[in-house]
């Protein structure tokens, strides 16, 4: 029986137990042996595995988080480590390793593979910045809680006449603020790739008020700047009572939603397609609903932009 190995790395977000499920049941079903890797990269290391059946990747469906437990690794990223790891695999006659994370685990996956190990890349990131996917797995339900959180904030905001500036997660990607700020109608945007007009958005804020707007809603991506000195400069340059909220990694859990899990059965089905065919050394993603692979080399190649048509969507409707 060849043998595949799964691991979960990095942040976690939701829809990674989906993926899981769908690479293990799928693998099962086309005659692999299946082992989950605990920890990522460090129970690589550690030789941490655990044997895979159905009833192991039962009532995990609808689960956020990962159940075979996530880690950022330091040690990962020394020879040492990578020694470790690979003789590990080998001592254990793993053929393939399916890595479900973001982009550092991307380069885990392919310092393998450089060394010899047929690896497999799932996008298991909320931040949307992977390139050559449309999406990553867990960005569309962190977008429905952000999307639920700012419902929240308005309903107070509105009864106390203020403006609530919302940090969302994304590290240097402004996707998240970007398409929560559509879902929910903000009144303004700060992503990281784009250059803030700080003044020109208290200016906005300020007029709507003027107008009788009882409250305004402001979305600054992580990667833009800080809650509570984007409210402070508001603040001073409106007058308006302004409070800022870090939404933090409540951003990160939750139940997935249909789309998530949908999206991570299908490439975990395409991802022992793959393997059958011997392909390896790529990543799996999505394109224009198409579940489609490149090498981890393309991946690293290409530029993640944002969406510019979004981008004056956004405009354009506020
Ligand atoms: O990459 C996912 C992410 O949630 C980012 O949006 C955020 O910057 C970071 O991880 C937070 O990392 P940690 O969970 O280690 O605090």
């Amino acid at each position: 029986l060849k043998k595949i190995a799964v691991l979960t790395s990095g942040g976690d977000s939701q829809g990674m137990n989906s993926a899981i499920r769908a690479v293990v049941r799928t693998g099962l079903a086309n005659g692999y042996e299946m082992l989950g890797v605990k920890r990522g990269f460090k129970g690589l290391m550690d030789n941490d595995f655990i044997p895979l059946g159905s009833k192991e990747v039962s009532d995990i469906l609808y689960r956020g988080g990962t159940f075979l437990q996530s880690a950022r690794s330091e040690k990962f990223k020394t020879k040492e480590g990578q020694k470790k790891a690979i003789a590990n695999l080998a001592e254990r006659g793993i053929d393939y390793l399916v890595v479900i994370g973001g982009d550092g685990s991307y380069k885990g996956a392919e310092v393998l593979h450089q060394q010899g190990i047929k690896t497999y890349g799932l996008p298991g990131t909320i931040d949307n910045d992977i390139p050559l996917t449309d999406y990553t797995i867990g960005f569309d339900t962190t977008l429905n809680v952000v999307t639920n959180a700012i419902s929240n904030l308005r309903d107070t905001m509105s009864s106390h006449e203020r403006v609530s500036v919302i940090e969302a997660m994304g590290r240097s990607c402004g996707d998240i603020a970007l398409q929560a700020g559509i879902s929910s109608g903000v009144d303004a945007i700060l992503v990281p790739e784009v250059e803030a007009d700080i003044e020109g958005i208290a200016a906005k804020l300020r007029a709507g008020f003027d107008r009788g707007k009882t409250h305004s809603i402001v979305i600054v991506a992580e990667g833009a700047g800080k809650a509570d000195e984007v409210a402070k400069k508001i603040k001073e340059l409106t007058n308006l009572d302004t409070k800022p909220t870090v939404l933090g990694h409540i951003q990160r859990g939750g139940t997935p939603t249909a789309f998530d899990r949908i999206f991570t059965s299908r490439m975990g089905h395409k991802v022992i397609d793959l393997i059958k065919q011997d392909i390896s050394g790529v990543a799996l993603g999505m394109e224009k609903n198409e579940i489609t692979y490149h090498t981890f080399e393309e991946i690293f190649a290409a530029k993640n932009t944002i969406d510019s048509q979004l981008y004056q969507i956004f405009h354009d409707l506020i």
